[in-house]
């Protein structure tokens, strides 16, 4: 089998064979197959897309390329929740400790910063120590013990899809229902939790730019995780503006943190709250609402978050005191160019604003700044005036501004009247 052939049946609009798949994904695997044969190919299936047997065969593909995990060494029903990715979206940082407070273990694998979009693994490693390359032995260990854990894709599974989640990075290959459908699922079959909850993300931020889009990305997910035994559920959530008031890798952080203390905005912690007592209800905890209220009110969440950032090596004062987050050395205030109300913030181009400050890759294994980041003062829907400050912007290198800042107020639109605001949570697929 030639690669060139794959690539060539894909760009004209044929159906890859199991046999094609698998060795594509073996070859990607053990490094046989050349950087740009693979990035052609994601060129091609985002081009031509694939059928759902495609789609089902690239992810077990992808679930075999390397080990999986056997959970059953943990007690009890495990869950897992994934996001596909937006802006600001912290919400394991959140959702994982309030779970594991309410006695729900969640066994969690989480990916880096991907296009616009910002990564678990990057925001966790704000946190000094903080090391989310845990060896399986240790994560079995820190679950059973602590009843979370949140590990990156350090422990061989599904490292077909760690190759190819990098490259589609850097090649505009991301958006694509199938290569996201099998890129997340093969991660989740691999780590064997019995519950995945998904959170699909819809509009300017997300990757699935429509509801239709979505849709099918989330039935599609969430038949292929029925289908290998485990219970699945997704929501479809707006993504049409940012998420919470923190866009950055420590600025998110110190937002969840806010959040499990009950401080935090009012959108993030709707979400919150939703997702939690949804894997609550998956695992069949009863009045799931009013645990996940009690956890937050009594300090057991924030209490949980601190005892995983110590079992993973970090430093858990940091959950206690924000100071101690490195900070950027400058800020950029940035003011409304206009009086009225704003009637979009187009949520992926202030992600772009956001990685042009130093918080996202440019290129594969590119490092990235944490104290990098926006905080937004003013979202759509808010009323302004011209001059006001609407939000700041954090970086190392003050040169990252002019750049930052033209982009992000490219993001703006103003309008006289205050416009329609979506819900949030927009459906759930069962
Ligand atoms: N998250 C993933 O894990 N993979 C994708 O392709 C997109 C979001």
């Amino acid at each position: 089998m030639r690669m060139y052939d794959l690539i060539l049946k894909k760009r004209n609009g044929g159906k890859l064979t199991k046999e094609e798949i698998e060795f594509f994904v073996k070859g990607v695997t053990d490094k046989t197959i050349e950087l740009y044969h693979a990035s052609a190919l994601m060129m091609a299936i985002y081009f031509r897309g694939m059928d759902e047997e495609e789609t089902l065969n690239l992810t077990l593909a992808m679930a075999e390329s390397g080990e999986k995990m056997d959970l059953s060494l943990i007690d009890g029903i495990k869950v897992d929740k994934h996001s596909t990715g937006g802006v600001g979206d912290k919400t394991s940082l959140a959702v994982v400790p309030i779970v594991a407070a309410c006695g729900v273990k969640v066994a969690k694998m989480s990916g880096r910063g991907l296009g616009h979009t910002g990564g678990t693994i990057d925001k966790l490693e704000s946190i000094k120590g903080f090391d989310t390359s845990v060896e399986p032995e240790k994560f079995f260990d820190i679950v059973n013990t602590h009843g979370l854990c949140i590990a990156g894709q350090s422990m061989n599974l599904a490292p077909a899809d760690k190759e190819l989640y990098a490259l589609r990075d850097v090649t505009a290959t991301v958006d694509n229902v199938s290569l996201i459908a099998s890129s997340i699922m093969s991660k989740k079959l691999a780590s064997g939790s019995d519950c995945i909850l998904l959170d699909v993300k819809v509009g300017s931020g997300a990757f699935m730019k429509t509801k239709a889009e979505a849709e099918k990305l989330a039935h599609e997910m969430v038949k292929i995780g029925n289908g290998a035994g485990r219970k699945t559920v997704a929501f479809i959530t707006d993504m049409d503006k940012p998420l919470g008031n923190a866009i950055g890798n420590s600025v998110e952080v110190i937002e969840a943190i806010e959040t499990l203390k009950g401080n935090g905005p009012e959108d993030f912690t709707l979400l919150t709250k939703t997702l939690s007592a949804e894997l609550l209800r998956m695992a069949g905890v009863e009045n799931p609402e009013e645990k996940v209220e009690k956890v937050i009110s009594n300090g057991k969440a924030l209490e949980k978050l601190a005892l995983m950032v110590k079992s993973q090596g970090g430093d858990e004062n940091y959950i206690y005191n924000a100071s101690l987050f490195e900070k950027a050395k400058y800020t950029r205030e940035i003011v409304a160019g206009e009086d009225g109300f704003i009637s979009h913030m187009n949520a992926e181009t202030v992600g772009v604003a956001c990685a042009k400050l130093g918080a996202g890759r440019e290129k594969k294994g590119d490092s990235i700044d944490f104290t990098a980041g926006i905080y937004l003062f003013k979202k759509t829907g808010d009323k302004v005036f011209k001059g006001e400050k609407i939000a700041e912007m954090y970086a190392s290198d003050e040169n990252k501004f002019t750049e930052a800042e033209k982009t992000f107020l490219s993001a703006i639109e103003y309008g006289a009247t205050a416009p329609e605001i979506v819900s949030l949570i927009m459906g759930k697929i069962e």
